[in-house]
């Protein structure tokens, strides 16, 4: 059972978290060290989050996103910011770079938007070809962050489903495992994205391979048998003592990826699934050398504005 499941639960949660087995690790630090004092029944109690799986909606996605990721974004960056490079454009635990992969063309001279952006390191790296990159991240303390390595970006501190641009304000959009993987209704988002992109605009994106959410997000061999339905689109939730949601993870199938990509107006240029490189022995919570050989573990998505 992954960590802070709910004893009762008799499922084994699957994998669904980014760089995961960090940020369970990450969230238990976080329970041990800080749990939030909530008030019942008159009682100031302490909670342990509870994993489960059930609906959540678009604002209580939002807001625990935005709560997770500002509590966790220290950590974060501490464990994986040697990994991603200050100056980088990693697409995944892969390590897939840009500059390896061209998925996004030649960018020099391009309006740019990052969503989910993080501390800005793909921006940087965008930046670094010519183009004119806005970093859009919806946690505050990931934006601290992306101050802290350097002041050469402009940020915005923004959710990816009301994006405070004009249409037609950019020729590209991005996001490294950024946003869509925590957004209830992912067309809102692309539709958002594909409104500020200009003709022809290129929206590329990578997210959690919608196979490993049939596993456990476990990066050893107990992370090779399927023990959960890939059809089950049911969130991921951690949710307090109150049941409030704190972090959220939504699950799509590929096919339900790909129609929504078509819904938010785009066509689907190339679906890219990276294959685990020689050269990387790191593991990341449930990504690791033994199962990406196996076993996708992140899919990016190609698209063009319709
Ligand atoms: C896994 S991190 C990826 C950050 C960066 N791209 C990287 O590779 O390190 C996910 C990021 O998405 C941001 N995020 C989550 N939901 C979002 C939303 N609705 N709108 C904008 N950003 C969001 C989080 O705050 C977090 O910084």
């Amino acid at each position: 059972m992954r960590e802070g499941a709910h004893p009762g639960q008799n499922a084994a949660y699957p994998a669904h978290l980014m760089f995961a087995k960090a940020i369970v690790a990450a969230a238990a630090r976080f329970r041990r060290s800080r749990a939030q004092p909530t008030t019942a029944g008159g009682m100031i109690q302490e909670y342990e989050p509870e994993a489960t799986r059930r609906q959540a909606g678009d604002q209580e996605s939002s807001r625990a996103s935005r709560g997770w990721w500002d509590r966790n974004a220290d950590e974060y960056q501490s464990e994986h910011g040697a990994f991603l490079g200050d100056d980088r454009f990693v697409w995944g635990p892969e390590g897939l770079d840009e500059a390896e992969a061209g998925l996004l063309g030649d960018v020099a001279g391009l309006d740019v938007l990052e969503i989910g952006a993080g501390a800005a390191q793909c921006s940087r790296w965008l930046a670094a070809r010519g183009a004119r990159p806005v970093a859009l991240d919806l946690s505050h303390r990931q934006l601290q962050h992306a101050l802290r390595i350097g002041d050469d970006v402009p940020l915005v501190e923004a959710d990816a489903a009301a994006l405070p641009f004009r249409d037609g304000s950019f020729d590209l959009a991005c996001s490294a495992y950024g946003a869509v993987p925590f957004v209830a209704d992912p067309v809102r988002v692309f539709r958002e994205v594909r409104r500020v992109l200009r003709p022809g605009g290129r929206w590329v994106f990578s997210v959690t391979h919608p196979i490993r959410w049939a596993f456990p997000d476990e990066p050893g061999p107990e992370g090779l048998s399927v023990s959960a339905s890939y059809f089950d689109r049911t969130p991921y939730v951690e949710q307090d003592g109150e049941g409030r949601a704190v972090y959220v993870e939504h699950h799509r199938t590929i096919g339900d990826r790909v129609r929504d990509v078509v819904a938010g107006g785009f066509r689907l240029v190339d679906l890219v699934e990276p294959e685990w490189p020689a050269w990387n022995s790191q593991e990341w919570g449930g990504w690791s050398p033994l199962r990406g050989n196996l076993i996708p573990g992140t899919a990016i998505f190609v698209c063009e504005r319709a």
